[in-house]
């Protein structure tokens, strides 16, 4: 097709390791297992994986804890294993991202070792240690993440060091040359091995205030929302230095062709948008989770695309996400039928879309009760933990899904009821719906690059056109569950439908469109 960067045409697709493909009987999911199941992913019609993070770690955050840069976690296999998936996901003209977990690493990362061992210590500076405060207790009064304080007392060195989540992530300090030096390495020594890109976990939270000045009350913070949410993160995130970071370690990335760095950045739009840099020095796609959190109403959506599409810098390009690792699933925040509706709008929008895995068979969350929890985060401040939307991939009806001969790490889903294998047999499936959608998309110009534009519509309908030389298409979603109607400019045809039975009808003046039915025209 047109000679554009495969991750602005493309769609990527989100594994998380420990629960894609088990493939030697521990229950957990395996480089492996991933390699076997490729051919799912060709099937779907994506372009590229991002991997949560295959490095090895003691797990206190499930791989976000790193204990080496540049390794394989045994639980995922060997680097042999990592090299002969890398290789057969490139055979099937798949790219392969990896998880770049930059903000802190492990406490068992031998730099973190050596840092605390003593004052002297050259690696001292490359975490953020800090006296008492005056009065005794922790520096300031930063929050963890995942509930408490952010700062631990290290008895060896009688200091505090700073830990944005788990006391078992120290944050690097990347004020440090050194540190940012060996961080460049680490990239190096994956982009060298041949993956395309990374996703960078928490970037805007990289750089601290340089005084550590105290966070500032948060006066929307309610009862029962997280621990963190008690303060407005001030001066613990999105500070002006972030960007030379950034500048830096896209530089890195630059000396090779065709790669792309993935933000998460959780900030309101303006904010959002910066980090894509001054003159597209930054991130190439700072992740956009506007969907995640909007209300399912047509015109709050029309809204957010619209302000959106108004804040990106001229060239900048857009993305759009449904659901990841941290979030509930999309199925439970909206419902089933919604997220039929919810994957025809990721996936004709104008950007890069990134699905999560198990979202294309409408996976939901599986509850798993809290004294089965495994994320760190629901063990310290319950009800807020995220396992249910990491729960296995159920690959057919067999026992445990196909997933693993052993013991699943989480439970599963009723396997049964819902598995890959089935929804590849029914032709109106939300599988089939996605293979449907990627197909249309990858042969459409318009979709895949076309421009936006928002059309007027009543009620809780969406609508928009897209559009790229002579091809013109037009979107129109029903987002309520009652009928409505769209007039249409000119008369049209139905490309996909998400009931799946009226491709190819020709639409008279108005279209009328069922409850939670969404359709692509053809203008
Ligand atoms: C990111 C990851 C999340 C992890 C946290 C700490 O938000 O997506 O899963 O717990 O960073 O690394
Ligand atoms: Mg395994």
């Amino acid at each position: 097709m047109l000679d554009v960067a495969w991750w602005r045409r493309g769609v990527v697709y989100q594994i998380y390791p420990r629960s894609f493909q088990d493939s030697d009987g521990d229950g957990i999911g395996d480089l492996e297992g991933v390699r076997r199941r490729l051919d799912h992913l060709v099937a779907l019609g994506v372009d590229a994986v991002w991997l949560s993070p295959i490095f090895p770690s003691p797990m206190a955050d499930f791989g976000y804890d790193v204990a080496d840069y540049c390794g394989v976690d045994a639980i995922f296999g060997s680097i042999d294993d990592f090299d002969r998936l890398l290789d057969d996901a490139h055979g099937r003209g798949l790219k392969v991202i990896l998880d770049f977990v930059p903000n802190h690493s492990s406490e068992a990362h031998p730099w973190f070792v050596e840092s605390r061992r003593d004052r002297s210590d050259p690696r001292r500076d490359w975490y953020i240690w800090r006296d008492a405060a005056p009065g005794g207790g922790p520096p300031n009064n930063w929050i963890s993440n995942f509930g408490g304080p952010a700062w631990t007392f290290d008895e060896t060195t009688g200091q505090y060091y700073l830990h944005s989540f788990l006391r078992e992530q120290p944050d690097l300090n990347w004020r440090n040359p050194e540190l940012r030096a060996a961080m460049a390495d680490v990239l190096r020594f994956w982009l060298d091995r041949g993956v395309d890109g990374f996703r960078i976990d928490v970037l805007w939270l990289l750089i601290k205030d340089e005084e550590l000045r105290d966070n500032p009350e948060n006066p929307d913070y309610a009862q029962g929302d997280p621990d963190i949410g008690r303060l407005l993160q001030t001066y613990s995130s999105d500070r002006e230095e972030v960007f030379d970071v950034i500048r830096e370690l896209r530089a890195t990335v630059d000396d090779y062709d065709d790669r792309v760095l993935i933000g998460e950045i959780y900030l309101p739009v303006d904010r959002l948008v910066a980090y894509y840099g001054p003159d597209l020095s930054g991130v190439h796609l700072p992740f956009n989770f506007q969907l995640i959190f909007a209300d399912w109403h047509a015109r709050a959506i029309e809204r957010r695309i619209a302000e959106y599409e108004a804040a990106l810098p001229p060239g900048g390009w857009p993305n759009w996400v449904l659901g990841n690792h941290d979030q509930k699933r999309v199925a439970t925040r909206l419902g089933g039928p919604q997220a039929r509706v919810a994957a025809m709008l990721l996936l004709t929008l104008r950007g890069t879309p990134t699905l999560y895995y198990g979202d294309e068979i409408g996976l939901a969350d599986v509850p798993v009760p809290h004294d089965l929890a495994q994320d760190p985060w629901e063990k310290n401040e319950p009800g807020h933990g995220r396992d249910p939307a990491r729960t296995p991939m159920p690959w057919d009806a067999t026992t445990n899904g196909g997933f693993t001969a052993g013991a699943p790490w989480l439970p599963m889903n009723d396997v049964g009821a819902l598995n890959v294998a089935a929804a590849a047999r029914d032709p109106r499936s939300i599988l089939a719906l996605h293979r449907a959608l990627l197909a249309l998309r990858r042969g459409s110009p318009a979709l895949s690059l076309g421009a936006y534009e928002g059309v007027k519509a009543q009620g809780d309908v969406l609508a928009y056109r897209r559009r790229h030389g002579e091809e013109e298409l037009l979107v129109a979603l029903n987002l309520g569950d009652e009928g409505a109607e769209l007039a249409l400019p000119i008369a049209a045809t139905a490309l996909l439908s998400t009931h799946m039975d009226r491709e190819g009808a020709e639409q008279p003046g108005v279209l009328k469109l069922r409850p939670n039915e969404g359709v692509v025209l053809r203008l």
